[in-house]
């Protein structure tokens, strides 16, 4: 198996560290690729890389925008072209189901071709200022901000990597790209993708390690212009920190605890459906789901047991089987899991289906857990409190619309949020007063390319995708022009 190497200044070299990383598929322990290992010297080189590219060569920032569009337009064909492969990478290398892996790939390549038809429309505004300096002509212009670094995490490995990059090579920045050790080999191949359409050298960087090592730089660097991550609250605040030394901007995508909340009038088995794909798309692994259930009281045991009935029934599996649901990442994070599920065990949830490893056949050898739904839980509980990231899923009940709010509102996240309800002005309340960048009406899950993605309170700053994606990866820069020369007569003397 060849080594999977860094990509830095476009050429393909190996860390001097001269370690290694096995990447292992989590569906069966096997490894399914080999990564340098590289250090914080590694981070460093990619950086000045960047930052050569961006201030000293200046080429894709000086390129006309049709011209980047181009490049973005060539890279959504080369995704295209490789869609097979690409799907099975990330099936291999993170577990999940690959139509689910065939879906991110299709996303990925739309989000190139958003981003380049974005790259050339009309940018900035004109101002109609007042005359006391004499006639002026005000307007704005949008500029890249630089050296952006990025890190992302294993959930979604090529689409987490393609929202990051798409926009910001769109905007004209040069990038240093860290991928999650978990799960890289798919942007190993995005940047292959890279290197054959021919990006100008030093525009796109690639550096594969750990946080610890290479991310930590990437966030203190001052060289580096602006951080954009996303993953772990915990890990976001870390950067957050780092980022402080020379007041980079920052992008933080971060954890959720989304609340679901489901009414009484309800299309049940619409809600049903939903309320699975909430929790178990990607076996619940995605920063988005709907991992708190809150129900109305009059429907609670019908409505889970239905849900119970339904998820016992899923199937569990190897991705490349196209299961119903997939592995967990890695081990420690099964283990992570499991630990959550006995705390809510003995913190006195009622555990209603699942609740243990998957071990059938050759999923022994693998990550699995089984769906899992806890019945009556309460706010205290550490599986209401924490993201848990994984396929578990808590219920709560309600009586009034104003207790679902404030339930729906309790947590420190505010990532997303759906209501399930015939009611309309009803649906349409509740959305409005949850405190989240995401929310959704008698459906859960959605994304779209054009739609801004991100999160209010610990859940983030900023937002990806959309128009408001490409501004996070752009200054503004405002210019005033007198349209008389000569004295104005300021002064009297
Ligand atoms: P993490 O947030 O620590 O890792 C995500 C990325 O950040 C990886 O590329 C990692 O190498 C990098 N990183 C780690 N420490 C860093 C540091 N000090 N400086 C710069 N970069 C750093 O998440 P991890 O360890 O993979 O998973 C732990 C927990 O995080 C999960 O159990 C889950 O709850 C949560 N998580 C949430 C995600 C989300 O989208 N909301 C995505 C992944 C994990
Ligand atoms: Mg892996």
């Amino acid at each position: 198996m060849e080594t999977c190497k860094n990509y830095i200044n476009g050429e393909w070299v190996l860390s001097a560290t001269g370690r290694t990383r096995d990447i292992i598929c989590p569906s069966n322990g096997e490894i399914v690729g080999i990564t340098t290992e590289s250090s914080s010297a590694d981070a460093e080189a990619a950086i000045g890389a960047a930052k050569e590219a961006f201030y000293g060569a200046g080429e894709w920032r000086r390129m006309g925008a049709a011209e980047r569009a181009e490049y973005l337009l060539k890279i959504a064909a080369e995704i295209k072209a490789s869609a097979a492969d690409l799907a099975k990478t990330d099936t291999l290398d993170n577990g999940k189901p690959l139509r689910e892996a065939e879906g991110d790939v299709d996303d990925a390549a739309a989000c190139f071709t958003y981003y380049a038809g974005l790259a050339t429309k009309p940018q900035g505004g004109t101002y109609d200022v007042g005359d006391g300096f004499g006639p002026m002509h005000s307007y704005t212009v949008h500029e890249p901000v630089g050296v952006c670094a990025q890190i992302t995490p294993w959930n979604y490995p090529l689409l987490m990597s393609v929202w990051k990059l798409a926009p910001a090579l769109a905007a004209g920045n040069c990038v240093v790209f860290k991928p999650s050790e978990n799960a890289p080999l798919s942007t190993v191949k995005l940047f292959e993708i890279f290197d054959k359409v021919g990006l100008p050298r030093g525009t796109a960087n690639l550096v594969l390690g750990t946080g610890p090592e290479v991310g930590a730089v990437m966030a203190e660097s001052r060289d580096v212009d602006m951080i954009t991550f996303t993953g772990s609250t915990k890990t976001g605040q870390t950067i957050a920190k780092a980022a402080a030394g020379n007041l980079k901007k920052v992008g933080l995508e971060l954890g959720g605890k989304s609340p679901n909340v489901v009414f009484a009038d309800c299309d049940l088995e619409g809600a049903v459906e939903w309320a699975m794909i909430g929790i178990f798309f990607n076996a619940g692994q995605v920063c988005s789901a709907g991992s708190r259930l809150i129900i109305e009281e009059s429907i609670r045991d019908r409505f889970v047991s239905r849900l119970a009935e339904r998820a016992n029934a899923l199937t569990i599996g190897p991705g490349m089987d196209n299961p119903d649901m997939g592995a967990i990442i890695t081990e420690a994070q099964m283990e992570k899991i499991l630990g959550y599920i006995e705390s809510g065990k003995e913190q006195g949830a009622t555990l209603v289906c699942g609740g243990e490893r998957y071990t059938e056949g050759e999923c022994a050898k693998g990550f699995f857990i089984r769906p899992t739904i806890f019945d009556n839980c309460s706010s205290d509980m550490k599986i209401v409190r924490e993201e848990i990231f994984g396929p578990v899923l808590t219920v709560q009940t309600f009586k009034t619309e104003e207790e679902a709010i404030a339930m729906a509102n309790d947590t420190p996240y505010g990532l997303a949020g759906a209501v399930c309800t015939k009611d309309g002005a009803r649906a349409l309340r509740v959305v409005k007063e949850i405190r989240a960048g995401i929310t959704w009406v008698n459906c859960c899950q959605p994304t779209y390319n054009e739609a801004p993605w991100g999160g209010y309170k610990m859940s983030g700053i900023g937002r990806e995708l959309g128009t408001h994606g490409l501004e996070e990866y752009q200054e503004v820069k405002q210019i005033n022009i007198a349209l008389e020369t000569g004295p104005l007569g300021w002064y009297e003397n």
